[in-house]
């Protein structure tokens, strides 16, 4: 099976670096220490201080311990980074009373743990989809200019995606750099790759012991290599996975720039080092921010998720953040990173399929998914079927044979003992049609096909006396229906903690992408020995996340001037509802009926329209904070957000959001009362960005026992950038029966050219 992120393949590096020669001999005095990150109050630095991080300093070293005081150097050592830009504060390894101690400093607000992180990649190939990679978008600008940059776990600078032919030189705002570090140094950045650095001081501290493997912005794991060409791939010719899904890669944005902030590694991720990431990328001035990785569902709570602190800094900054929603699903309330400043970024489908061809003698072919990376065998072979697969030693004797195999209990023991007989093929029949999904990627050739075809192949062998089969890899298809779909691992709203937010935003592809990959990581065995190549295929909420990012670049550079609240409304408002049959786009993890908006928001990202929405719904700052305020936070609470002081003197939940979710969860109301009827408000306030004068006229779709009421009906805009307000009010009762009733809100030009559409939520569930 495919193994993500081994690397045992780092034999050839030297790793004893300074860094972990220092923090090994550390060890023994943090024994007992915790890392945390600590929110201070800038403004409260005394006059002595010359700098946040000397007054930092000074004050770690006068809450050591006595025991620790003794050695001069521990106030460095226990300091880990100190933030400016995306939090006021900084992160050290501390023992409990130190903490304790440290509470009572002047300037000190809060603090949370150091948690750690997760990519949202799938582990196994699940889930079937298709590239969009290769060239299916086509947009007026390829994004040139912008720079992206990418938190995640490295890049392969020599890849072809990240070639700079036919780049513009480095923005001269550009405060970036290529750090030196193992087999990395700034020779190996160019106009595509403008920024590479890396970040492992909190990883360290968690585990004092650990040697790493690449010390530097150098990617070994690959997901980084992948997400990064996804976004701003440059044009990459001959791609393809073991003949699979072969053409010209290209990322969604080939002319933007990327800048890699490498936090993720093979032994972990902690917030401490995604905060100096993003610390430093706002520095650094990045245009875009993507982020494939986030914390467990658990952890994810707004004030105690730094990286939902941090983002908020960079958006102030106008910097376009995006998200993935979490690999979590298919259960409601299981998205994360899901703040209201954000894109969040649910995974679908395309319509690609990959497949194998087993050829039966009688010219009968059953087709089945597959990702077997060789070409197999031409030449026809006896078929013999088995029914349960049990004994390895029965399976030994049959192996230049394909044997076929039957589940009543489980497939995989039946799979392992294929695999440990050694036999040259094999079908499994199986009554779970997923199962052909989970094991698309295995290690010798074999077949997972469901009862109705398996019932062919049985019939077949008990009707003949030589029965014969052939088998064929590396099929594959190309507009396959119906795409897209959601798939079930992508996790679904709403988002626990701030719930007056739909969430997720946006469907993006997701499910087995092909990018450029590290070709020192592994992506499949056969027959246990490792297979590498320059691409492979993922799934994901990662890889629906770069999608995203890069079609924020190409808004970027046709409107650089659009705040990130601005670009993603165009995003959301212009998102497809319909899939390649014309029909709404299916939730695989429910029996293919019509996904909700708390499964895909909007839609699926349609980068064309986006760039010319017709309306958008901006926000600022100021409005994330009032909405904090409705949430009832805290004034310590608001202040790690607000970076100062912030009375809370306007509140609201109704953010101006191209989206609406209302919650009908009276409990108190019984079904014998009389049905009580309650009416839920928003306002909104939209901005003309076409050209010139505008009249539009307000579209809803019927939403079943709920009514929905738009004033007034039409707007009417002079000029460009005037804005317009109305109220959408949807009547319904109290408790709502169903789970979830949706519908949309669309506000429609005279001419027809614009329709801006934001999707609208009833539900009852509750977490
Ligand atoms: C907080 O405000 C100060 C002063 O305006 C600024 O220098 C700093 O970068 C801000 N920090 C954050 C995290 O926004
Ligand atoms: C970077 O490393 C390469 C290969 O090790 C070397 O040839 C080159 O001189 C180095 N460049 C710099 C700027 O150090
Ligand atoms: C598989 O067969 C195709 C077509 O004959 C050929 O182009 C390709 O190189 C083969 N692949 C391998 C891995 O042998
Ligand atoms: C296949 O699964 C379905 C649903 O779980 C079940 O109703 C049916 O009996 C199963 N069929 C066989 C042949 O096991
Ligand atoms: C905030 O507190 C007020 C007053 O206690 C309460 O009515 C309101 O429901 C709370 N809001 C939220 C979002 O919890």
């Amino acid at each position: 099976m495919f193994r993500e992120g081994q690397s045992s393949t780092m034999g050839i590096l030297n790793v004893m670096s300074t860094i972990l020669f220092i923090v090994s001999s550390l060890s023994l005095s943090l024994a007992k220490s915790g890392t945390y990150i600590i929110h201070m109050d800038s403004s409260a630095m005394p006059k002595a201080f010359s700098s946040h991080h000397s007054w930092y300093l000074s004050m770690l070293s006068s809450i050591l311990d006595p025991s620790e005081a003794a050695a001069a150097s521990t106030t460095i050592s226990k300091h880990l980074y100190t933030y400016t830009d995306s939090i006021n504060g900084f992160s050290a390894s501390l023992t409990s009373s130190e903490l304790e101690a440290l509470k009572n400093s002047f300037g000190y607000i809060s603090f949370t743990r150091d948690l750690p992180l997760t990519v949202h990649t799938t582990h196994t190939s699940q889930f079937l989809g298709l590239s969009s990679v290769s060239g299916a978008w086509t947009a007026p600008n390829n994004g040139e200019d912008v720079i992206i940059g990418i938190v995640d776990t490295g890049i392969w600078p020599e890849s072809e995606s990240f070639s700079d032919e036919g780049m513009n030189k480095v923005p001269p705002r550009w405060k970036g750099k290529c750090e030196s570090g193992t087999e990395f140094n700034s020779s190996f950045c160019n106009k595509k790759l403008i920024g590479a650095r890396f970040y492992n001081k909190g990883l360290l501290a968690n585990n004092p012991k650990l040697t790493i493997p690449m010390n530097s912005p150098r990617d070994i794991n690959g997901h980084g290599t992948h997400t990064s060409s996804i976004a701003a791939g440059n044009y990459a010719e001959g791609a393809s996975y073991f003949g699979y899904a072969s053409g010209t890669a290209r990322g969604m944005a080939p002319r933007a720039h990327i800048a890699m902030y490498k936090v993720v590694w093979r032994d972990g991720t902690y917030t401490s080092d995604v905060l100096a990431a993003i610390d430093q990328a706002i520095k650094d001035g990045v245009d875009i921010l993507s982020l494939s990785l986030g914390l467990s569902v658990d952890d994810n709570i707004l004030e105690g998720d730094p990286i939902a602190v941090a983002t908020f800094a960079a958006v102030k900054k106008g910097i376009f953040v995006t998200a993935s929603a979490g690999n979590d699903g298919p259960l409601y309330w299981t998205s994360i990173n899901g703040a209201p400043w954000m894109l969040t970024v649910a995974a679908g489908s395309i319509d690609r399929e990959f497949d194998g061809i087993l050829t039966l003698g009688n010219g009968v072919q059953i087709i089945f998914k597959s990702l077997y990376p060789g070409n197999y065998s031409l030449i026809q072979m006896p078929l013999v079927y088995i029914d349960e697969c049990l004994s390895v030693d029965e399976l030994k004797q049959l192996r230049n044979k394909i044997i076929v195999c039957k589940d009543h209990l489980s497939i995989s023991n039946q799979l392992e003992n294929a695999e440990s007989a050694r036999v040259s093929a094999a079908v499994f029949i199986s009554n779970y049609s997923s199962l052909s999904e989970l094991y698309t990627r295995s290690s010798f050739p074999a077949a997972f096909i469901g009862l109705h075809d398996g019932q062919t192949v049985i019939d077949y062998i008990k009707q003949n006396t030589n029965p014969r089969g052939r088998f064929r890899f590396q099929k594959t298809t190309i507009g396959t229906k119906p795409a897209p779909r959601v798939d079930a691992y992508s996790s679904r709203g709403p988002f626990l903690s701030c719930p007056n937010v739909l969430k997720p935003d946006i469907l993006a592809p997701g499910s087995l992408v092909l990018a450029s990959w590290s070709p020192i990581s592994e992506v499949t065995f056969v027959r246990s020995h490792p297979l590498f190549s320059n691409f492979n295929l993922l799934s994901g909420t990662s890889m629906a996340t770069p999608h995203v990012a890069g079609v924020a670049a190409l808004i970027k550079t046709a409107h650089p001037d659009w705040s990130p609240a601005a670009i993603r409304s165009a995003i959301i408002t212009t998102a497809k509802l319909l899939d390649n049959t014309l029909s709404p786009i299916k939730d695989v993890s429910n029996y293919n009926f019509p996904a909700s908006p708390l499964d895909i928001g909007a839609g699926h990202i349609n980068p064309t329209k986006a760039l010319d929405p017709g309306l958008v719904y901006d926000a600022a700052p100021e409005d994330y904070i009032k909405l904090l305020c409705a949430m009832n936070y805290t004034s310590k609470q608001i202040r790690v957000f607000a970076n100062s002081s912030h009375n809370c003197l306007s509140r609201s939940l109704d953010l101006n959001y191209p989206s609406f979710i209302a919650f009908f969860t009276d409990e108190q109301s019984t079904s014998n009362q009389k049905v009580v009827k309650v009416v839920k408000e928003f306002r909104r306030t939209v901005t003309n960005v076409g050209k010139g004068g505008m009249a539009y006229t307000a579209m809803v779709t019927g939403m079943d026992g709920i009514k929905v009421m738009v004033e007034p009906q039409k707007l009417i805009f002079k000029q460009s950038y005037e804005k317009q307000s109305y109220k959408l009010s949807l009547e319904g009762p109290k408790s709502l029966k169903t789970e979830v009733i949706f519908g949309s809100l669309s506000w429609v030009d005279d001419d027809g050219k614009y329709m801006v559409r934001s999707p609208i939520v009833a539900t009852s569930i509750t977490p």
